[in-house]
């Protein structure tokens, strides 16, 4: 009886199920922990935005006109395409407005959405006064210092970058690209 009504596959199947469950469990469990002992959020907030008359216009739009389905900005919209938070400090608005108009033209690679025919193509033929609110509310996310769309990375000496630097940099990088960190004041790395 008990456990031996099941076949050794299922023991295994069941076994390794609860396994997995009890890892995310700790997992969780362990990182709440951690995260409640930080002095700082884990997640910085690293965005900003001001917006004009036009820009509280351009975010309504945003949501009414589809853009959140694959887009996010704001706390609103999907994770599915790309993230728009902060685009305004690495696009300008005269960018923003032609990508919307003639995206292929614009966009530098080959679009997945944005071009004739294709899901998100729509966008284009929007009214001109829509477009151009849209863009200057795009214009108007604005990226701090160390937030993905930033120039420059975040103030404080990270490990990880110097790690992921001293792994994947190839050997003349040094020579050819300055460090942006050294640049803003910082020391160099240990
Ligand atoms: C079907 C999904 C989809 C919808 C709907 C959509 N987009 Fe996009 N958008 C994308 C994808 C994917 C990209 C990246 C370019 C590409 O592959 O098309 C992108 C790129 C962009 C970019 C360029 C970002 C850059 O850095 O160059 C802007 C600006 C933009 N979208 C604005 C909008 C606005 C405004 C709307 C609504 C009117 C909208 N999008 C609706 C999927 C979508």
């Amino acid at each position: 009886m008990g456990l031996n009504k099941y076949r050794i596959g299922e023991k295994v199947l069941f076994g390794v199920i609860g396994l997995i469950a009890i890892f995310a469990i700790v997992s969780f469990v362990g990182l709440e922990i951690y995260r409640s002992h930080l002095k700082r959020p884990m997640y910085q907030i690293n965005d900003s935005f001001d917006f004009t008359e036009a820009g509280l216009r351009g975010s309504v739009l945003f949501r009414d006109r589809g853009c959140t389905s694959c887009h996010r900005a704001v706390r609103n919209g999907t994770n599915n395409g790309v993230d728009l938070d902060g685009v305004g400090s690495k696009r300008n608005f005269i960018y923003l407005l032609n990508f919307l108009h003639k995206p292929e033209a614009t966009y530098e690679s080959k679009t997945v959405d944005h071009g004739p025919f294709k899901e998100a193509a729509y966008v284009a033929n929007l009214p001109e006064k829509e477009l151009n609110d849209m863009a200057t509310f795009l214009s108007e996310l604005k990226a701090r210092q160390g937030a993905a769309d930033s120039p420059m990375p975040m103030p404080e000496r990270s490990g990880f970058v110097d790690e992921m630097v001293s792994i994947w940099a190839p050997k003349n990088w040094k020579n050819e690209h300055k460090d942006l960190r050294i640049e803003a004041g910082e020391p160099p790395a240990k």
